[in-house]
């Protein structure tokens, strides 16, 4: 017999369609055990058996394995040891040209710190290697966002399974045999532990006995973390700086701040997450018939829809100017998260939400304090000059329905 979680047969037109408005029926819903994931149906040729598509103990030993790579130390070391040096040897070309197009350049600054958490090595380093992994990263962010494309979806998916292929030669099948090396070697006691890397794939292949992952699951894992690692933080990247460019003009007070606060940067990557959700909407089949603790009735079949920029701009919780970016707010709610519903709740909140945005509570121990790579890059930027070029004004991406900047030129001054 199937396990019942993963027969998906009867989630292809749903008996009802359902959407939640409120943070309370959505947190209900995320946390529901008879809730699947739904976001990803359209996108299975990069998202099928990876994480976030995985339902019930499937879903939970991964994630318990691969959650050990989110620990604090790990992201402390991280955003302290090896994302400082990334930042810079991304920005510094662009910085000594003078000026540079920032949808392109985040994507690529968030991919080459995504690639050191995926588990994907570079061997030559040359740019051209890195602008082949770019393209392919590109094509693997298309798939995870197939539902909204406004091109043809089988073009795209033959694109993205080319991409996919060439991404498994030139980049995986290395990576995997140089940790399997290491790994030998750790086991033989012929190197340390501390040798081996602290990525997703030295992770995956360490617990090759429990997971019996086929090569190609591992293929679309690695794929997911590098498209979930650089997608969702290089449009925050864009949106904040965004955001930050049109708060400095009306609040001149603030630009000091902004220069010189982190944790105002931070409030303000908060913020543009709020009003930009990575995903507009969260997305679940409902396994069985399922009482919301409103008492709301969903049946067994239905599909819901959480309704992510109606949550996350509800003016009882965030005030009645909810629909403004405004770094200074505090939720009206006691317990209520500033970035709102955005990294979502339950089974699958997201892995990289501190890696992402660092800690909102401050402790005394501030070595252990974390700002998150989107707050620092972001701050890179400031330290260096960054404005919005008067002479080329931004652009929005036509081909996705999705609010997405095509094109955003900046001048570094
Ligand atoms: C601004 C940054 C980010 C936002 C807004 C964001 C948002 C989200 C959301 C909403 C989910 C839940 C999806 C659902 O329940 O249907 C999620 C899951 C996930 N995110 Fe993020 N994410 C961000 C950054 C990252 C980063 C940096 C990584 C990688 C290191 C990452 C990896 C993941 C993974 C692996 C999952 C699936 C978790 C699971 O199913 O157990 N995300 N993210």
């Amino acid at each position: 017999m199937p396990p019942p979680f993963n027969n998906r047969d009867h989630m292809t037109t749903p008996v009802e369609e359902i959407t939640i408005v409120s943070m309370d029926e959505a947190k209900d819903v995320y946390r529901h055990k008879e809730m699947r994931q739904a976001l990803y149906d359209a996108g299975e040729i990069v998202m099928a058996d990876v994480l976030v598509n995985l339902h019930g103990d499937e879903h939970r030993s991964r994630r318990r394995l691969e959650n050990r790579l989110f620990r604090r130390e790990t992201l402390v070391h991280y955003e302290r040891d090896l994302f400082p040096a990334v930042i810079e040897q991304t920005l510094i070309p662009h910085v000594v040209k003078g000026h540079a197009e920032i949808v392109e350049l985040s994507h690529q600054l968030m991919m080459n710190l995504a690639a050191l958490n995926a588990g994907v090595d570079r061997v030559t380093g040359t740019a051209e290697e890195t602008a082949r992994l770019y393209a392919q990263m590109m094509k693997f962010i298309e798939g995870a966002t197939l539902a909204h494309t406004t091109r043809v979806v089988e073009e795209v998916e033959a694109e993205i399974a080319a991409s996919m292929q060439a991404f498994d030669r030139e980049f995986l099948v290395p990576s995997i045999e140089r940790r399997q090396t290491l790994v030998a070697a750790v086991a033989a006691g012929e190197a340390e532990e501390s040798d081996l890397p602290l990525d997703v794939l030295t992770v995956l292949l360490r617990n090759e006995d429990s997971l019996h992952l086929p090569h190609d699951v591992i293929l679309r894992e690695i794929s997911f973390f590098l498209l979930a690692g650089a997608h969702t933080s290089a449009t925050a990247f864009v949106r904040t700086l965004h955001n930050l460019f049109r708060w400095s003009a009306e609040h001149p007070e603030d630009v000091g701040l902004i220069r010189s606060d982190r944790s105002f940067v931070q409030k303000a990557v908060y913020e543009t997450i709020r009003l930009n959700p990575s995903s507009p909407t969260g997305m679940r089949w409902a396994l069985a018939d399922v009482t919301l603790k409103s008492g709301r009735k969903i049946p067994k079949g239905a599909r819901v829809t959480i309704d992510l920029n109606t949550i996350n701009r509800d003016r009882e919780v965030f005030g009645v100017d909810a629909d403004a970016f405004n770094p200074r707010r505090q939720p009206l709610v006691e317990g209520a998260a500033p970035w709102g519903l955005s990294f979502g709740q339950g089974m699958h909140a997201c892995i990289g939400q501190e890696l992402a945005a660092g800690l909102l509570e401050r402790s005394d121990d501030t070595a252990q304090y974390e700002y998150g790579l989107v707050s620092v890059a972001v701050q890179s930027m400031i330290d260096s000059g960054v404005a919005p070029d008067p002479n080329d004004p931004p652009v929005t991406d036509t081909a996705t329905k999705r609010p997405y900047w095509g094109r955003y030129p900046v001048l570094f001054i």
